[in-house]
């Protein structure tokens, strides 16, 4: 028996690390997964795997910056499956520039795909949750938008404007039973993070977190599957930090 059995679930940049391994554990745990993301071949690719492997999904090239394209995305999956359970808002793209370098079109971009996008979806999902009898939307924030990082400047603006939308949300939705939370991951090992950060960024990255590594794909996954399932029933507006603990240090 799946946490997620009978449930639809829509994940935002499922073509992506973290959004591909959620929407594979989602489907593990009885879900079917409607992936989202602009880049069509790598969607496909993450909804084939889930199929190869038995399980459930559908892949749905949008462009989610757009708020009449997230609308009639979500009038699709009205008309196909008729209720959406959960929503993960997961997608993103990031540019890091130092303050003097930031241009309109990258504030434009950002804004548009991490924060304005979050509130289409989250709009046009109402109907849906609201006929399933409520839901769970789960937002990516990140630790930046909480301790402040240099050269983010833009992305701490979208992250952090992301914990606002999740808390006015979830004290909005609440008497609709429609629950709303953040995921604020820190670093995720993949190989580009492993690139740009170098062998000495990464070890001491590993040295001023408790737990004494970076995060993996699967420890987003898991908490996020936390928030999606009954497990968290009665949590609601909350932030929750995957880091290992390197929220902590200095
Ligand atoms: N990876 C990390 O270390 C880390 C740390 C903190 C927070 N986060 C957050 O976690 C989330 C996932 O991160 P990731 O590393 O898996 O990112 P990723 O870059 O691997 O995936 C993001 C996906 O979003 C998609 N996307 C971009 N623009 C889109 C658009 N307009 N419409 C639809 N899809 C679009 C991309 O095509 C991509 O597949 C992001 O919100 C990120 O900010 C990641």
């Amino acid at each position: 028996m799946g946490r997620l059995d009978g449930k639809v679930a829509l994940i935002t940049g499922a073509g992506g690390g973290i959004g591909r391994e959620m929407a594979q554990l989602f489907a593990t745990e009885g879900a079917m997964v409607l992936c989202v993301d602009i880049a069509s071949d790598r969607n496909e690719e993450t909804a084939a795997l889930i199929e190869k492997a038995g399980g459930r999904a559908e892949a749905l090239t949008t462009d989610i910056s757009s708020r009449s394209a997230c609308h009639q995305m979500m009038e699709g999956v009205h008309q196909r499956h008729g209720k959406l359970d959960v929503l993960v808002n997961n997608a993103m793209w990031i540019s890091y520039d130092a303050i003097p370098d930031v241009t309109e079109e990258v504030v434009d971009k950002m804004f548009g795909i991490g924060l304005k996008a979050v509130m289409w979806t989250t709009q046009a999902a109402l109907p849906l949750m609201e006929k399933a009898g409520g839901g769970s939307i789960i937002n990516y924030a990140s630790i930046a938008a909480l301790r402040g990082t240099a050269e983010r400047i833009v992305y701490c603006a979208v992250k952090a404007g992301v914990t606002g939308i999740t808390r006015a949300s979830a004290a909005e939705l609440g008497d609709r039973n429609i629950r709303v939370n953040a995921i604020a991951p820190g670093a995720v090992l993949f190989p580009a993070t492993a690139e740009r950060l170098g062998p000495e960024k990464i070890e001491l990255r590993k040295r001023t977190t408790p737990l004494g590594r970076l995060g993996e794909a699967e420890d987003m996954a898991r908490a996020t599957l936390f928030f999606a399932s009954d497990d968290s029933a009665f949590i609601t507006g909350q932030v929750l930090t995957v880091d290992g603990g390197r929220i902590m240090s200095a």
